[in-house]
């Protein structure tokens, strides 16, 4: 399967994305994931992307769209992937029609989560990263109790700086701005479905398995009574 994960910072992407993963053993790509760890290595890539990340401003469309169509055509990701956090602009979701279409490959679906702005505070103010396998944790929702949870070897837990109060409303503002038209090009395209986010992670997880196992098992040519 070939997911896009779309919806507001802090609707739960990356927390379903994990679950999406192991179900149905597909890869997820989440370029914020990606940069993070470039900004980590300082590499040039990190470099460039921390002048825009910590405000909470969009790295520019050149550089993502570059990192796309490199990583799209990695084995890594030949059996399905759930890309998370990208698109971000109609024209990232442009470039990757023309991409998707070089490499011979199909969107499945574009999943939106849905969640109302007071809950996505509450879940960013909240929100730990570990620094190694960059998996969210939540100090109430989700707390990391098992350090050796880590899927590298350690947590080692911090804040995001662009969970900051400052940063928080300018990545809200720039959702609505930038990345919500993205709904309405999904929806013209039919792939578009929405996924209530509100509610526990256990009850999202549920509503969006209803989604997905059809497709699932449609791809599999298998249809189960
Ligand atoms: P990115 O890392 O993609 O951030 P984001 O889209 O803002 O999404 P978040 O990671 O903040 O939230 P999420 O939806 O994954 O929520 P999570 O599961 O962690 O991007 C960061 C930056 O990179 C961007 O601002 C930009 O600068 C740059 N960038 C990335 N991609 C780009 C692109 N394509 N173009 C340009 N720039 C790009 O959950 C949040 C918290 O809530 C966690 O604590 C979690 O435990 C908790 N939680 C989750 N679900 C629930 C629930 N049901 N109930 C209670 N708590 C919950």
């Amino acid at each position: 399967m070939k997911i896009i994960f779309l919806g507001p910072p802090g609707a739960g992407k990356g927390t379903q994305s994990e679950a999406i993963c192991k179900e149905y053993g597909v890869t997820q790509l989440s370029t914020g994931n990606l940069l993070r760890d470039n900004i980590r290595q300082g590499t040039p890539l990190g470099k460039e992307a921390s002048k825009y990340i910590g405000g909470g401003n969009l790295v520019p469309d050149e550089i993502i769209i570059n990192i796309i169509r490199e990583e799209l055509r990695k084995p890594y990701l030949s059996k399905g992937y759930i890309l998370d956090g990208y698109p971000r602009t109609v024209r990232q979701a442009e470039e990757l029609d023309d991409i998707l279409k070089e490499y011979d490959q199909t969107l499945d679906v574009a999943l939106v989560l849905e969640v109302d702005v007071p809950d996505l505070v509450r879940r960013l103010a909240g929100r730990r990263t570990c620094r190694n396998c960059g998996r969210s944790f939540h100090i109430v929702f989700n707390p990391p109790i098992d350090p050796d949870d880590c899927e590298i070897g350690g947590c080692d837990i911090y804040q995001r700086p662009d969970d900051s109060e400052e940063a928080v409303k300018n990545r809200l503002r720039i959702y609505e701005e930038m990345t919500k038209p993205l709904i309405e090009y999904y929806e013209q395209k039919k792939l578009l479905r929405r996924i209530d986010g509100a509610g526990e992670m256990a009850e999202v997880y549920k509503r969006i398995k209803d989604v997905l196992d059809p497709i699932y098992y449609n791809s599999l040519n298998y249809h189960p009574i």
